[in-house]
């Protein structure tokens, strides 16, 4: 799988999500996979998130890693992109990371790359996957190809059930060893098909 690369886009408060990506990171790479690990730039105030210890322990705890830019998008010919569940949808940290990506899209450089998503919520039916699926949506407008997990691996049904992107719910908790099994699945697979796309 040398000519798999990856870039991992993620948000994340608490940690969860931060925590899925290198769970995904270190699969994707030891299958062989280029991997680019980003975060996303905190656009919350920081009278918000200073207020709240978790939140920011968090900020300082992930400071070092680097943020994603256009350039890591041009490069990869796969995505994962993992983000916290916000009243049903992505949270719009992401988004606005996204939203930087209108030059590349009109220039076609965001196309026929393979594509998943994941996320977390309070919740389990708080919105987990809808939020995969809006991430889809996001995927489909630049013409990127779909690579959900499905049902094709046993992690699946151990791991919740979601066939459209692994989803774990939590608030910064450790994930469970299913969960991440079924990250490294989901991981692996998207790498596997990043790998036939540039064939
Ligand atoms: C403003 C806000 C909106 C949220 N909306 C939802 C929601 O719609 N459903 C849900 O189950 N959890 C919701 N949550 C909880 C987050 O999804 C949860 O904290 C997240 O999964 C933790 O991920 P992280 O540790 O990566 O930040 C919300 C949290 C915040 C702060």
């Amino acid at each position: 799988m040398s000519n798999a690369r990856l870039t991992i886009v993620y948000y994340s408060t608490y940690g969860t999500n931060h925590r899925m990506a290198e769970i995904a990171a270190d699969a994707a790479k030891a299958a062989g996979a280029e991997v680019r690990l980003r975060k996303v730039r905190e656009t919350a105030p920081e009278a918000v998130w200073a207020g709240q210890a978790p939140w920011k322990a968090h900020l300082e705890a992930t400071a070092h890693v680097a943020e994603a830019t256009p350039a890591d998008m041009e490069w990869a010919n796969a995505y994962l992109f993992s983000a916290p569940t916000r009243f049903g949808t992505a949270a719009s940290q992401i988004r606005a990371f996204i939203d930087t990506l209108g030059g590349l899209w009109a220039q076609g450089k965001l196309s026929n790359k393979a594509a998943s998503a994941m996320s977390s919520a309070q919740n389990a039916h708080g919105g987990q996957e809808t939020t995969v699926q809006t991430l889809n949506n996001t995927f489909c407008h630049w013409g990127c190809i779909l690579v959900p997990p499905g049902y094709t691996d046993p992690v699946t049904f151990q791991s919740g059930g979601n066939p459209y992107g692994v989803t774990v719910t939590a608030n910064g908790e450790p994930i469970p060893d299913a969960v991440q099994n079924a990250i490294r699945h989901q991981a692996r697979r998207l790498a596997e098909y990043a790998a036939k796309i540039a064939s």
